[in-house]
């Protein structure tokens, strides 16, 4: 590792590698406890082994509480910044201590208690955090989906986590139209078995949702009663082992995996990667530009900053659009912003638009240190055009759902690694990296396998999955005994910088959002016309990469195979949502398999994004290729 002279990162990742228990234990005395752990980790406890056993806390204390009574009550929690309403709010933790204790209060005289489940369907409104907040402070535990899922996903969530309550608004807001939450809502719940026992809906004043009596409140009538009656809720003691949260991420089939985050964990690792990933200080601003339906929104925009004392920007909008491809400069010279953590696909977006940075120059940046890339590869020829335009550090990083914060990164607050474009650069401390063959041997450095962390798991990262021990051991920890694969190939180099790829399995990443192709195929399967169909990603200039669906049709169906194509689309987009962005469906005769039936979605990825190709000696009749290629280039696709 001679490359990484001058940072402290090597002593740090070796201290935590060599002495676990005190490098957490250590870690562990930022944190506010109400019964202080006695351990750092047991080895018997749950599937791999639990962190911080016998620590008592909560969450939301120490977001708000401690800082409030700390002297921050002041100082800004969260700027709400939002171009789509106009828009600006200034939120101290003073203000958002308050707010929560009341909403906390709401939902407890509503029967939530600790360990029910709240989902929340909102969209980035200070709201939703308080929400969030709300129901850590009751030791409840909530489950965000993102707004740009449709009912039939929100119905699985709903069906899978069984909340007491679900909290909502009317609207979200799209640079082109409203996206009304409240029908998309009833739909799911009535699609799900499930019966919740309130819906509590914030009326936005861009749309007004219709309330079902006896099911329904009004967000702003039970808050304002409540503090009629002076109505707060304290915080609850919870288990350091006791979920958060429940995130759902997109796995092989179209059942969603609930990943569940422990309350400890997920307050020691992302307090410790503040000052020492993000080299940030407690009254700085940070911005997430993501969305608090994502993990990356969870950790970095709602619950790590305010852990760390700093102020939180809260960006209801989009990269370019709203109005313009400077909005993230006009946000980040506002608001004193000094890190921005975005996704590549939105450097993308801007960078298309003002390929020679004007709109950047346009604002007074002098406080801008770092940005930081995740969500997907973060290519080379962005990150360089990135450097060029901001003069600032651009640091990829890497991590999951499942994780909970960056598997690897450059770690600003020990001291910058040198930076090697297309590596997000080396693991952070806890995690034991290593690239393993087929059969799970190590392999040496520069070759290519699957990514995989050996066991256990660094503080934050996933214990179980909700309510299925036996899916988690199969998907993660079956495939090579002692490690949690990634699903992520890629490789490790002379340094120890790690190269991520790609994935292993049937997840594709379009603009930064997790999608699964297996869920894609469920719903064109389901069209009466189909017989047989494959859906595989292709590369975007813009969003990485998008999904296209291959279907074979039924004989005798009597309908045009382009009128089936638009239908699949919309069935899509109604069943899985917009953020699917799934707009390419392709007819073909047959689909290329191996003589055992399976199907070589590899090879027609390769085909469709024009890279080179050879036929598999497995394949049946390679002649099959040619019709593929055809059937490509008639809708645009290399081919
Ligand atoms: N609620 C409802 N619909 C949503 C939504 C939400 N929260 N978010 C996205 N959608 C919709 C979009 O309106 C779009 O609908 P359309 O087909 O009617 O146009 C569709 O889902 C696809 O959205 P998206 O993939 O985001 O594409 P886009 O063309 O609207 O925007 C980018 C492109 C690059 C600007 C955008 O993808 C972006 O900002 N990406 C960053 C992603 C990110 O932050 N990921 C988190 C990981 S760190
Ligand atoms: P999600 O669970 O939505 O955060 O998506 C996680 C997946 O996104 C990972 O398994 C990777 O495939 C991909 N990913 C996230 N960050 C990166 C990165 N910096 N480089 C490469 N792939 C990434």
């Amino acid at each position: 590792m001679s490359a990484i002279a001058g940072s402290r990162y090597r002593e740090v990742y070796a201290r935590a590698a060599a002495d676990p228990e005190g490098f957490w234990m250590e870690a562990a005395g930022a944190v506010d406890w109400f019964e202080k752990p006695s351990r750092a980790f047991d080895p018997q406890a749950g599937i791999y082994g639990r962190w911080f056993p016998d620590g008592v806390t909560n969450t939301c204390h120490n977001a708000l509480d401690r800082h409030v009574a700390a002297g921050r009550g002041d100082q800004a929690a969260i700027l709400y910044d939002s171009p789509v309403t106009g828009q600006k709010r200034r939120i101290t933790y003073g203000e958002m201590l308050a707010d929560v204790k009341m909403l906390a209060g709401v939902l407890a005289e509503l029967g939530v208690g600790k360990g029910d489940r709240v989902v929340i369907y909102m969209p980035m409104i200070p709201e939703a955090v308080a929400a969030m907040y709300a129901t850590a402070r009751l030791g409840a535990v909530h489950s965000v989906v993102f707004g740009g899922f449709a009912s039939r996903e929100l119905a699985a969530r709903i069906e899978d986590a069984r909340p007491k309550i679900v909290l909502t608004a009317s609207c979200g807001i799209e640079t082109n139209r409203l996206v009304a939450y409240k029908p998309l809502l009833d739909e799911a719940l009535r699609l799900s078995g499930h019966k919740v026992g309130t819906c509590l809906v914030l009326q936005r004043p861009q749309l007004a949702a219709e309330l079902v009596a006896g099911r329904d409140l009004d967000w702003a009538e039970a808050v304002a009663d409540a503090a009629s009656r002076g109505v707060a809720a304290e915080c609850a003691r919870v288990l350091a082992t006791d979920p958060l949260y429940i995130l759902y991420t997109s796995g092989t089939t179209g059942r969603p995996k609930g990943v569940v985050r422990d309350t400890g964990g997920h307050l020691v690792a992302p307090l410790w990667s503040m000052p020492n990933l993000y080299g940030i200080q407690p009254g700085e601003v940070f911005w997430t530009a993501s969305d608090i339906g994502w993990v990356v929104g969870h950790t970095y925009i709602v619950y790590a900053p305010l852990f760390h004392g700093a102020t939180s920007v809260l960006y209801e909008g989009k990269p370019v659009g709203t109005p313009d491809a400077g909005a993230f400069w006009r946000v980040c010279a506002e608001h004193g912003v000094v890190t921005l953590f975005t996704a590549p696909t939105a450097l993308r977006a801007i960078r298309k638009e003002d390929p020679d940075g004007r709109l950047v120059r346009e604002h007074d940046l002098s406080r801008f240190r770092a940005l930081f890339l995740a969500g997907e590869r973060a290519d080379p020829d962005t990150v360089a055009w990135a450097e060029k335009t901001f003069e600032v550090p651009v640091i990829d990083h890497w991590w999951q759902t499942e994780t909970g914060w960056p598997i690897a990164g450059n770690p600003l607050g020990l001291g910058r690694l040198p930076v090697k474009r297309g590596s997000p650069t080396v693991p952070m401390p806890g995690y034991v990296l290593e690239t393993l063959d087929e059969g799970g041997k190590p392999l040496p450095p520069n070759q290519m396998g699957t990514l995989a962390i050996r066991l256990p798991l660094p503080p934050a990262c996933l214990p179980t999955l909700y309510n299925d021990d036996e899916r988690f051991r199969h998907t993660y920890l079956s495939t090579f005994p002692g490690y949690y694969t990634t699903s992520d190939a890629g490789y490790l180099d002379e340094d120890g910088y790690v190269y991520v790829m790609g994935r292993t399995d049937d997840v594709i990443n379009v603009a930064g959002h997790r999608l699964s192709t297996g869920a894609m195929e469920e719903v064109l399967a389901s069209h009466p016309a189909v017989a047989e169909c494959a859906v595989i990603g292709v590369k975007d200039p813009l969003k990485g990469e998008v999904p296209a669906g291959f279907v074979v049709l039924k004989t005798g169906i009597g309908k045009a195979p382009q009128e089936v194509e638009t239908e699949l689309v919309g069935l899509v987009r109604e069943k899985i949502g917009p953020v699917a962005a799934f707009k390419i469906a392709i007819t073909v005769g047959r689909l290329p398999k191996t003589r055992s039936g399976k199907i070589l979605r590899g090879t027609m990825k390769k085909l469709a994004d024009g890279d080179s190709w050879t036929v598999p000696a497995t394949v049946d009749d390679p002649a099959i290729f040619d019709e593929i290629a055809a059937a490509l280039s008639s809708h645009g696709l290399p081919g």
